[in-house]
Formats: C-alpha cells, structure tokens, sequence
C-alpha cells in the first residue's frame, strides 16, 4: 500500500487553470512593458525626445494586448467544475442512492485517490458514521481488500478477494472492486457475506468425516473379530458363538447407519417439495408406539397414547410421519426411566400461520442438559456417546425428525428438565377440512 498516493485533487480544476492564466497575463504584461520601454529608449537615441511618446504608448498597447488574450483564453476554458465538486457524494441520483442503501451488502463508493465518497447502511455498519473524505486504508484494516483497490486503482481493472474478520464472531467475505470507466473514475468496493456458504462447506466436510469415522468403528470390530476366529478361537465353539453374536450386532449397526444416512438423504432431496398427503396423526401415533412395543417391554416402559376422539387430519406423508413419531418414541425409551412412563398426546393448537395439530411425546428420564438442547438435531450429535451407542443409536434420529417436519412446514419444540425428562413436540399445519357436499333437500308438498 506504500505507494498507492491517498491525495485528493488529482483531476486539475477551473480554479488551477485560472489561477494559471493570470500568471500569463502579468507576465505578458511585463514583457510587454520591457519591449515598450526597450523600443522607447532605442527611439530616443535615433529620433531624440520626440520619438520617446510613441515608444511608451507602444508599450503600454503591447501589455494591454498580452493581458486580454489571456483574460480570453480562461473564458474558453471548459466549463468542468473543481476536483472536490466531482468527487461529491451529492452527484449520485437520489434513486440510486436509496437502491444503494437498501442493498444487504456492504457497498462504498470511494474517489480516484482511495478516499471515501459514500457507505451504504451495511458498509456504515463496518466502518463507522465518521467516514466522509477519509482514506479506506483507516476505514478498513483488511489488507488483502486495501491491495486490491491499489491494483483496481493503477490498473483500472475489477479485482475480487476474499477475506475473514475473526472478532467478535467469525465472518467470511468476499470482496469485489471496481473502477468506473467513465469521469469521475469512482472505485465501487462491494462486501459480499460468504459466512453461511463456508458453514455449509465446512458442514459437508464434517459430514463426510463424521459418517466414515461412524462407519470405520463396527468395520473395524468385525475385521478383528474374524481375525481372532481364524486364529486361537478357531476351535473355542463358545468364543466362536460369543464373537459372531457381536459381529451380527456391530453389523446391525452398520445397516441401521447405512438406512439412516440415505433416509436423511432422501428427505434432504425433496425437502424443498411441500407434502400431498392428508394423514391422520393419532393413527399415526398408535402404530408406531405399537412397533416399539417389544422394546418397551424390553426395558418394562409403559407407554401411553392419548388422542381426543375427532382431530383433524394434517397435510403429511404418512411414512414420514411414522418415522418422526418412531424416532421420538424411541428416544423416549433409550434415554427414559426403566420401569418408567413415556405419554404421547396428541390436540389440536393454533399459530399465526393457522390451525395446527401437534403431538407431544414426554418421558420422565434424565433429562437433557440446557446448553445440549439447541444442538440435539445436528448429524451426529449425542449428549452422551458411548450410551447412544450402547442403545444402538446413530445420531441421526432427530436430524431426521428436523428435515420431515421442516418439509411438512412444521416445527419441532424440545423442553427438558434435567433429573425430571423431556418432552418433543411435532408441531403440524392442519389439512383443510373438505368441502360437504350440500345436503339433500327434500321438497315436502
Ligand atoms: N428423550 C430423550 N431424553 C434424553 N436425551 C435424549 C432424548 N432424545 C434424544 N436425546 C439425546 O439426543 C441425542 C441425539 O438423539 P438422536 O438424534 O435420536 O440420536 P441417537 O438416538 O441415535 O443417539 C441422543 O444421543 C441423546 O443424547
Ligand atoms: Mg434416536
């Protein structure tokens, strides 16, 4: 940045020019004179005193002369007004000044020499409301964006970049400069936010290395143990039953990881398609407490559903349904109280966006730890990992829940007590009610 001048008045005003011209007149003038007054004397001596009178009055016509053509000359100048005038923010169409401030990204304007002409609302909130005249270089301390309007600057072509602010929280950007070509060569510095596009990379790659690391644990359990089988277990028929009951079962978990990753795939698909379907939630509850039923039984949990007699029917893809009401159903047992309770109540509520049926799903378990909850839908999250696995969870369950209730544009409330147990709360637009066909009406004569 050392050589990049941040001097204002590079473009030569009418004023400069002026002042320029009346130094010619006073010059011309003095030549003039010097001429009139060397004329006069060389006169003097050839025709004596009376030649002295026209010398002087040619002189003095000569200034004259000198000082009009230059007075001319300023008149004929272009009319361009001063340097300071051009580079004012008040040139820019009050329209484009308010499309300017309603932009999301930051945008400013700066001058030829890098100082600041204009910030839209976004860019004021970076830099601050003192930034008129200043130079960029104090305004923001990115170097690689400062670099950049060097290059744009001298070069006069577009250049982009992109650049992190770490404090107070991180954020990504990427900036574009660009330099009008046209007077009075303004240089547009735009900001464009990249921070949720680098969390979504990022997320991705987490994903990746997440669902291989999942993956690699049971492969790598059931590559030992077929090791040891061949080995000194070869003729241990007890080891042997013993070792392949935990390779079923690590495989099991490999085919449940498996089902779950491309389930959540598939609803990531097509989370951008609203559901068709009508179903009937309560039903939809009663079958899948039933399909638990044996684990619930497994870890002596009563499980309860509880439906008022006529709810309406939501907008919904049964299948999917089923899997949000088992995922919940059977998080309630895992992480519930053996010999415990788990109650499913299913009624109608309303919000702004209209009538709704929801379904709550309650244990009286452990409970949840507060700062846990906000992140029990992230992939792979688990409060407690060696459990979950225990239990033969994946950390994928309520991923899924998220993506089909934010498919059945729904929501998904989670309250919970710590010692006391939780409560998971599908939320669901009620389909509308059906149009009765008019009744029959019969005519009595
Ligand atoms: N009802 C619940 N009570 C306590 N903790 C729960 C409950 N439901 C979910 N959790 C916590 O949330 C985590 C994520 O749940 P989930 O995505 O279904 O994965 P998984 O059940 O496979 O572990 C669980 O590992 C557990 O720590
Ligand atoms: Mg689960």
């Amino acid at each position: 940045m050392a050589e990049f001048a941040y001097d204002a008045g590079v473009i030569p005003g009418r004023a400069m020019a002026e002042k320029a011209a009346n130094w010619r007149a006073i010059r011309n003038i003095c030549l003039g004179l010097a001429a009139g007054i060397a004329a006069g004397v060389a006169l003097d001596f050839a025709l004596g005193p009376s030649g002295a009178w026209p010398a002087a009055a040619a002189a003095v016509l000569l200034a004259l002369t000198g000082w009009f053509a230059e007075s001319r000359r300023a008149d004929r100048l272009p009319a361009q007004p001063p340097a300071a005038e051009v580079a004012s923010v008040a040139n820019l169409s009050p329209i484009v000044r308010e499309v300017f401030e309603a932009l999301p990204d930051p945008l400013m304007l700066l001058d030829g020499s890098g100082r600041a002409l204009f910030a839209n609302a976004a860019m004021r909130a970076i830099v601050g409301m003192e930034f008129e005249r200043k130079p960029v270089s104090t305004l923001l301390r990115m170097p690689a964006v400062l670099s950049a309007i060097e290059q744009t600057a001298r070069t006069g072509a577009a250049s982009s970049v992109e650049f992190a602010v770490r404090v107070p929280v991180e954020r990504h950007y990427q900036a574009y400069v660009a330099h009008t070509n046209a007077p009075p060569h303004w240089i547009t510095l735009l900001l464009h936010d990249m921070t949720a596009v680098k969390r979504a990379e990022q997320a991705r790659a987490d994903f990746v290395a997440n669902a291989s690391h999942e993956l690699r644990t049971p492969l790598a359990a059931v590559a030992g143990f077929i090791d040891t089988l061949r080995g000194h277990a070869r003729d241990d028929p007890a080891a042997r039953e013993k070792f392949l009951e935990i390779m079923g079962l690590e495989a099991g978990r490999m085919r449940r990881l498996i089902d779950d990753l491309l389930s959540l795939n598939r609803i990531e698909l097509n989370e951008h398609v609203p559901p068709s379907g009508r179903t009937d939630l309560a039903g939809v509850a009663r079958d899948a407490a039933a399909a638990l039923a044996p684990l619930a039984q497994a870890e002596r949990i009563h499980v309860a559903v509880d439906a008022p007699p006529s709810l309406p029917d939501v907008t919904g893809e049964r299948d999917e349904l089923i899997q949000v009401l088992q995922n919940l159903i059977h998080n309630a047992i895992k992480y519930g109280k053996p010999g415990g309770h788990v109650w499913v109540k299913l009624g109608a509520a309303a919000s702004r966006q209209g009538p709704e049926v929801f379904a709550a799903v309650k244990d009286d378990g452990e409970g949840i730890p507060r700062d846990a909850v906000p992140r029990l839908t992230e992939r792979f999250y688990r409060v407690d990992v060696k459990r979950s696995r225990e239990k033969g969870g994946t950390g994928l369950g309520l991923a899924i829940v998220k993506h089909i209730v934010n498919r059945h544009r729904g929501r998904l409330q989670i309250e919970s007590e710590p010692g006391a147990g939780s409560t998971f709360t599908v939320f669901l637009p009620a389909a509308a009610v059906p149009s009765q066909p008019p009744a029959a009406v019969t005519e009595v004569l």
